[in-house]
């Protein structure tokens, strides 16, 4: 929990910035094609067939036994629903898609969370906040600063607007594993944790929750949804440290 780092050098991150762009433009595909009808296996299908046409792996499928290439998460669900045919998007909806691919031996991974057709404001209001959380943590993803630093930003943006951050599920390092050390949790102090400094590649997750940060896990083993079934957003980008600042590698 408290593991350092694993540096990555400038051709390492070359390769994850590549592996990132993948997993944003796979993503921004996934989120063109939301609308009321489409069942949920339906981006499971696209995921698989972009995979193949940018010839790059899926790299949730088979991690700790994890069925599929996607987690699509609705409404209550946090993260790590799973893609199913008779899961079908309703006109107000929220979905979350949660991504990843391994390109050239390295792990891209990123995370959004959008509308179905009209939303509610105060569902609007949730992915507005989880979404700016994401960018303040990030803010704080410099040479110098602490994992905390990261932490306590995302958490007290959140916490400002009477929602909470999701103690269960952490952000973490990445690059020949989709997980790897340091753990980046979503709520914690200001200049505790472990030391930034350059070629540190995190993916920053936060999972917010519009009630109760308690966690349930469904029958299937997989779907982790809130306790008090309030909707949930999440949003994650993989961001290297750099003597400029932040790079976020997820984005195109
Ligand atoms: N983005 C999630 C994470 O970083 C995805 C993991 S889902 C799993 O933990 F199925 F691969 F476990
Ligand atoms: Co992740």
């Amino acid at each position: 929990m408290k593991a350092k780092p694993i540096l990555k050098s400038p051709w390492e991150i070359e390769i994850l910035r590549k592996a990132n762009r993948i997993v944003m433009e796979i993503l921004v595909s996934l989120k063109e094609a939301v609308k009321p009808g489409v069942n949920t296996y339906e981006f499971e299908e696209m995921a698989l067939n972009l995979c193949e046409k940018k010839k790059v792996k899926p790299a949730f499928k088979g991690y700790r036994g994890y069925p599929y290439a996607l987690c699509v998460s609705l409404n209550e669900e946090i993260v790590h629903g799973m893609p199913r045919k008779d899961r079908i998007l309703a006109e107000g909806d929220i979905v979350s898609f949660d991504f990843g691919v391994i390109y050239e031996g390295y792990v891209g991974d990123a995370a959004l969370t959008v509308g179905v057709g009209k939303i509610s404001e105060t569902a609007e209001k949730l992915l507005r906040v989880t979404e700016e959380a994401l960018y303040r943590g990030i803010d704080k993803a410099r040479i110098g600063n602490r994992v905390g630093d990261i932490s306590f930003a995302i958490q007290s943006y959140v916490e400002k607007f009477g929602y909470n951050v999701i103690r269960s599920f952490v952000g973490h390092g990445i690059g020949r594993n989709l997980h790897e050390p340091p753990e980046v949790p979503n709520f914690g102090k200001p200049g505790r944790g472990p030391k930034l400094e350059a070629g540190v590649v995190l993916a920053i997750e936060p999972m917010v929750s519009a009630g109760s940060y308690e966690v349930q896990i469904l029958e299937d083993g997989w779907t982790a949804v809130t306790k008090d079934r309030s909707l949930s957003a999440h949003f994650e980008h993989s961001v290297v440290i750099t003597p400029n600042g932040p790079e976020i590698l997820s984005m195109l």
